[in-house]
This record gives C-alpha cells, structure tokens and sequence, in this order.
C-alpha cells in the first residue's frame, strides 16, 4: 500500500517535472522555449515555468479557416503587434455582438490599416487591454479585418466576452450607415464562422447598446441591425441577464 503510494507520487512529480509549469503553455497549444530564440508567431508571457526567460510562443493565432465569400485581412497584413495575453473562446459561440469604432472611416487597405494601427494601440496602452477589442472589423472597402479572430476573448461587451464574438464597423454610424459592401461583408463573415463551428446557426445577435449604456453601434446602424434576422432573436436568457447586470437596460430589448 506504502509503495503504491510512493510509486505514484514519484510519478506525479515526474509529471509535474515535465508537464507542470508548462502545461499552461501546452494545453493551448504553444510551446515553452527561451525567449531569445524565434517565434514564427507570438509569445505570451506567464504560461512557462519561469526559470530563465523561457514564453510561450504560439505559431499561429487562430485556426486559419477560409472564408470564400469575404476578404479576411490578416494581422500581419494590417500590421498589428502581438496581444500581451490570449485567452480562449469555447466555440461554438451563440451571442454575436455589433459595434462601430466611433472613429473615422475607410476604403481602401491603407487607410484601414492605419486606423486598425491607432486603435489598437489605444485599446492596449490607453484600455489597458490585452489587444484590439473585436474579433473582427469592416472597412468601407467591404473587407474584414482579424482582429482577435475566432477562437479568442475580446474585450468587447463587458460582461459577454467570454461567450460572444464582437464584430465592429469601422466609422462613425450614427447618421449613415455603412456602404452595402460593408454590410454584406458583415453578414458573409458570420455565415463563415456558422459554416466553420464557430457560431451556432440559430445564434442571437444584438447592438452593444442592448447590453451597455452606450450609443454604440450608432442610432443608423442600429435601426439597421434591428431588421437582421438573428437580431429577433426568441431566446431571453440574454434578456434577463442583461437586465440583472445593467439594470434599466431592458428599454432595448423589444421581444418579438
Ligand atoms: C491573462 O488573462 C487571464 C484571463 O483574463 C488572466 O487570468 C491572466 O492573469 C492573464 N495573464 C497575464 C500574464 O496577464
Ligand atoms: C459620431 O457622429 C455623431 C453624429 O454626427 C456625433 O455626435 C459624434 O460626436 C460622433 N462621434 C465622434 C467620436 O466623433
Ligand atoms: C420576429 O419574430 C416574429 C415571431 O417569431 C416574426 O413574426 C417576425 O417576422 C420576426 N421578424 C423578423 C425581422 O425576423
Ligand atoms: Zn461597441
């Protein structure tokens, strides 16, 4: 009985020698090396045994899914820097949530990129978050840009992050909406990530103002977003949710 004892504490500990520390870093599919050395991704702190410099670096950030129907501009192609922390989605997901930036917009892929630049870096160093908020954005070029992407928590909707996608335009939309391209762009996106497991097909959609007392996504996208399909969406557990967490927020919630 002793010796068994013995036996598997001894390979607890060789498991924990090996896996331990690291397995933060493993279990999400990133491997714990000296951070002197290349990562062809990105590394994230604070999932590798800390002995040395040793991160976890990731090669890709996403599962790198193909959507035929929208343009998906990459990171690198916008020039995004790494997230100084990652954490994980349970896809598929059944909230999906709308936004604008409340910035200026664009059409064309420098613009975009340049805008995408600037608000990621005042999500980061002025929100203090861990990257840009979204999961993903459109320009008035009609393109998507990765921002998250599919299988990471945004920061998006406060309080639903952890169970929701976040999809924003980029503009102001309050008095126009965004061009028809855009829009289109909006919808193929969703469609994919639904083709893809990473959104459920009968998912419900709702403007970040149905759960936060903000204006976002802007009163004419809004207005928009209300004719959508998923917007009329019949299930209430977001319903209740959103009025316990926000209090007097349920206004926005007009039930079929
Ligand atoms: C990363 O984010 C997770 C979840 O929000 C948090 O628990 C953890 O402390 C963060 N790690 C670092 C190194 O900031
Ligand atoms: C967005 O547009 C509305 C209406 O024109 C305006 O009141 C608001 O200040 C704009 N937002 C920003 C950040 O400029
Ligand atoms: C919303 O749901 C109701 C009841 O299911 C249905 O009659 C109505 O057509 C729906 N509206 C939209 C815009 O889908
Ligand atoms: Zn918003």
């Amino acid at each position: 009985m002793k010796l068994i004892l013995l036996q598997s504490l001894f390979w607890m500990f060789v498991f924990h020698r090996i896996m331990g520390e690291d397995s933060g870093c493993q279990l999400r599919g990133g491997k714990c090396q000296k951070d002197n050395l290349h990562c062809s991704g990105y590394y994230v702190n604070g999932l590798c045994s800390s002995y040395g410099s040793r991160r976890c670096c990731f090669n890709s950030r996403t599962d790198p899914i193909s959507c035929t129907e929208v343009k998906i501009v990459s990171r690198s192609d916008w020039g995004a820097v790494p997230p100084t922390n990652v954490s994980y989605l349970k896809p598929p997901v059944d909230l999906v949530f709308i936004h604008h930036t409340d910035t200026q917009s664009c059409s064309d892929l420098e613009s975009c990129s340049k805008i995408l630049r600037s608000i990621q870096y005042f999500h980061m160093h002025v929100r203090g978050w861990a990257d840009i908020a979204y999961s993903f954005l459109v320009g008035e070029d009609g393109n998507a840009y990765e921002g998250r992407g599919w299988d990471l928590i945004g920061s998006h909707t406060k309080g639903y992050n952890d169970r929701s996608l976040g999809f924003a335009f980029i503009g102001n939309y309050s008095i126009h909406l965004p061009p028809a391209t855009g829009l289109s762009a909006a919808m193929n996106l969703i469609k994919c990530g639904i083709e893809n497991g990473k959104i459920t097909p009968d998912y419900c959609m709702y403007g970040h103002r149905d759960v936060r007392d903000t204006s976002c996504p802007g009163e004419a996208l809004y207005r928009e977003i209300r004719t959508w399909t998923h917007y009329n969406c019949t299930d209430s557990t977001l319903f209740f949710m959103g009025n316990l967490r926000s209090g007097t927020r349920s206004i926005h919630f007009i039930k079929p």
